[in-house]
Order: structure tokens, then C-alpha cells, then sequence
């Protein structure tokens, strides 16, 4: 370690030169002399002060308003104010608001002095160690809060990616089973029959493209599929014949409202799973009766589909965890509907905006990215 840097201002050169001679004789410290605090300033940059010894009357900058200037530069700095025995007044005040160490009375007596600049390095050197190592502990402890975030957050993904891939494969084993009604629709004289299996055998094949996305969904990977310029309403208009049959929807007043028909870069499949997933979300919501109107159209920002009821709504703590894996509030939900939906609108880089209030309804809109004509050829 580099002897500590003393600095010794005092406008009188005997005083300085004294001190200055005494504190060499005594200690290895390096001492530096000035007759103005200006003086000293300017050295300091280049020679940090560990130790200021300051005269308190100086002409120009007084000690205490040099000392201020040394402190807010140099803030471990051990600061002491020389004074005569009728400046003591204002040496204590000078104490507390400009944080200086000790007052030495003229004529200083060399011991006493000693004593005092040395406790003054010595607390300075706790002071520091005791800030490194509370700033390692918070920093310790910022490391141990994002890796506890982060267990928290692989762990709950883990336990999807089992429960989702176990769930995934099980219904993938089941659906091999619904090939019977492909069998039946392809058999049977009777067009209502037919009629009957050929829901089954469409019901079939969204299982297995869900089956596939839940696999997607556990592995975390984006999935990647064409997408082609289609007509965004008829899309959604398949979609609500899909779920014609659904004994939900058939209780609920579903109306499609078809402003414009947008063309939209879609992959159709899976514009129709979000539909379906948000219509069920609407007639969910809502009592017997109620209205679940569904409205196509296109703004300044690109087409849109609203999913619009007149349900409960939903509450901000709902809110800030829709689209989480598995979070529902339903007792025979899966809570999946969300977290799909609005990664293949992710997926088509194009958005889920939904507005919930408690009271209120439900309001969420699809937002695909408007399709520029020229860049696709069309
Ligand atoms: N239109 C809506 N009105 C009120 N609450 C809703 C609405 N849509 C979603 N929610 C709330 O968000 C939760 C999550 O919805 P999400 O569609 O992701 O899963 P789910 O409907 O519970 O199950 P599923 O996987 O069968 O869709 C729901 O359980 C419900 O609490
Ligand atoms: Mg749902």
C-alpha cells in the first residue's frame, strides 16, 4: 500500500512548514504543503488526498469552504480544521455540516494531533471495507433473487413440458381410435349418419393438430408453417361452423358480423383455432341467452377479428395471467386456449389485444399484420 497522502494548507508558511517538517520526522506518510486551499485543489486530481489538514482563517477561500469543496470531490477523505481558541464556534458547527473529522486547537500539540489524524485513517478504512463488502452483499443477494426467478420459471416449464408432452402422447394414442368414424362416414347409406361421423372425423383432425401444438407448445419451439394470402373472414366463418354443433355455442346467440374481407397472410388451420378457442372463451363467459357477436373487418393498423360477450369479465389478476400454461379458472378447463392463441398470432406477427372488465364483458381482438398487394404477387 502507498503511504497515505497528507495535505497540509495553511496561509502562514511557518505554520505549514513546521507541521509539514514535524509529520515527516513522525510518520511514513507523504505530506503535501500548500498556502491556499486553491492550490491544494489543484493538486489533488493527481495526489488524492487520504488525510486534509486546513487552517480555518484564510484569506480568499476560508478552511471550511475549502474543506466543503475537498469533501464533495473526495468523500473518504479525512478532513481536520485547524483553529484558534476563539474560532471554536464556528469549527463545531463546521463539524457536523461539512462531516469533518476533528478540530485541532492552535497551538496543536503534536501527540494529540497524531492520535487523531490516525484514528481518522483508521475509520476511513473500515468505512471502506465495510461498503465493499455490503455492496458484495447486495450483489449476492441480486444474484441469488434472479436465480431463484429463474428456478421458479424453469421449474414451472418443466412441469408444463411433462404434464403437456404425457397429456399430448395419451391423446395422440386415443385419437388413433377415431379412424372408426372415417370407416362409418365412408360406409353408411344414411346421409344424417354420414353427416354425424363426418364431425367426428373433423373433430379428429383439430385433436391432432392440437396435439401436435402442445407438443410444440412443451418443446418451446416456435413452429413453422405456411402461411398463404387467404380471406380472413371466410376463415372465421369455417371456424363458427365447426362449432355449430357444440352444445355451448348452441345455447349462446352467436352472430358473425362481416364488415370487410381482408386478405390476410394466414395460415387457415390455425386462424381458425384461435377463433374457435376465443368463441368458446365468449360463450363460456356468457349465461344461456347471451350475445357472442363476432365481428371481421380492417382498420388503418390491417384486418382484425373482435370476439366480443357480455360475461363477467375478467378481474386484473385474471387479466395478468391469461395466456399463462394451464391457468383457468374453469373447473374442466385446460387453460391452454389463451397461451395457443396468442402464440400463432405471434406467429403471423400479429397480435391479441384483449379488453376485460370486471362487469363489463370481454372484448378480444385478433390483429394480423395488413397485407401489402405488390409484395406477394397479388
Ligand atoms: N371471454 C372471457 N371472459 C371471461 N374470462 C375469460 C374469457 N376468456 C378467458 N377468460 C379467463 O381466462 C382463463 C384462461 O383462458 P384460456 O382460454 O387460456 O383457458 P380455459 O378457457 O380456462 O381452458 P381451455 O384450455 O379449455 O381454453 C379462463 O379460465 C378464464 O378465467
Ligand atoms: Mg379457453
Amino acid at each position: 500500500m502507498s503511504p497515505a497522502a497528507v495535505y497540509v494548507v495553511d496561509d502562514d508558511p511557518l505554520v505549514t512548514d513546521s507541521l509539514s517538517r514535524a509529520l515527516e520526522l513522525e510518520t511514513e506518510w507523504r505530506v503535501l504543503a500548500f498556502n491556499q486551499g486553491a492550490l491544494a485543489l489543484a493538486a489533488m486530481p493527481d495526489v488524492p488526498p487520504d488525510v486534509v489538514l486546513s487552517d480555518f482563517k484564510m484569506p480568499g477561500m476560508d478552511g471550511i469552504a475549502f474543506l466543503a469543496r475537498v469533501r464533495a470531490a473526495h468523500p473518504d477523505a479525512v478532513l481536520l480544521l485547524l483553529t484558534g481558541y476563539a474560532d471554536k464556534e464556528s469549527a463545531i458547527r463546521a463539524i457536523n455540516e461539512v462531516g469533518i473529522w476533528q478540530y485541532v486547537e492552535k497551538p496543536w500539540d503534536l501527540g494529540d494531533l497524531l492520535v487523531k489524524i490516525r484514528q481518522g485513517l483508521e475509520r476511513r478504512a473500515l468505512v471502506v471495507e465495510l461498503r465493499a463488502s455490503n455492496a458484495e452483499l447486495v450483489s449476492r443477494l441480486d444474484e441469488l433473487e434472479r436465480a431463484h426467478v429463474e428456478l421458479v420459471r424453469a421449474e414451472r416449464l418443466a412441469a408444463v413440458g411433462r404434464v403437456a408432452s404425457g397429456l399430448a402422447h395419451e391423446i395422440g394414442n386415443q385419437l388413433a381410435l377415431v379412424g372408426y368414424a372415417e370407416a362409418i362416414r365412408d360406409r353408411t347409406r344414411e346421409p344424417e349418419v354420414a353427416e354425424f361421423a363426418e364431425v367426428i372425423v373433423a373433430a379428429q383432425r383439430r385433436l391432432a393438430a392440437l396435439v401436435e401444438e402442445i407438443k410444440d407448445f412443451a418443446r418451446g419451439a416456435a413452429a413453422h408453417y405456411p402461411r398463404e394470402p387467404g380471406d380472413l373472414a371466410a376463415a372465421v366463418e369455417e371456424a363458427l361452423g365447426i362449432l355449430r354443433f357444440d352444445a355451448e355455442v348452441k345455447t349462446r346467440r352467436v352472430s358473425l358480423e362481416v364488415r370487410s374481407r381482408p386478405l390476410a397472410l394466414l395460415h387457415r388451420g390455425k386462424i381458425e383455432q384461435v377463433v374457435v378457442n376465443l368463441v368458446h372463451n365468449a360463450v363460456q363467459a356468457s349465461a344461456p341467452g347471451g350475445e357472442v357477436r363476432v365481428i371481421v373487418d380492417e382498420d388503418a393498423d390491417g384486418p382484425l377479428v373482435s370476439v366480443r360477450d357480455h360475461g363477467p369479465g375478467m378481474p386484473p389478476e385474471v387479466l395478468a395471467r391469461l395466456g399463462e400454461p394451464f391457468f383457468t379458472t374453469k373447473e374442466r378447463g385446460s387453460g391452454l386456449g389463451i397461451g395457443i392463441s396468442r402464440r400463432v398470432i405471434d406467429e403471423h406477427q400479429g397480435r391479441l389485444e384483449v379488453r376485460s372488465r370486471p362487469g363489463e364483458g370481454t372484448e378480444v381482438i385478433i390483429r394480423l399484420p395488413p397485407l401489402h398487394v405488390g409484395t406477394v404477387g397479388i
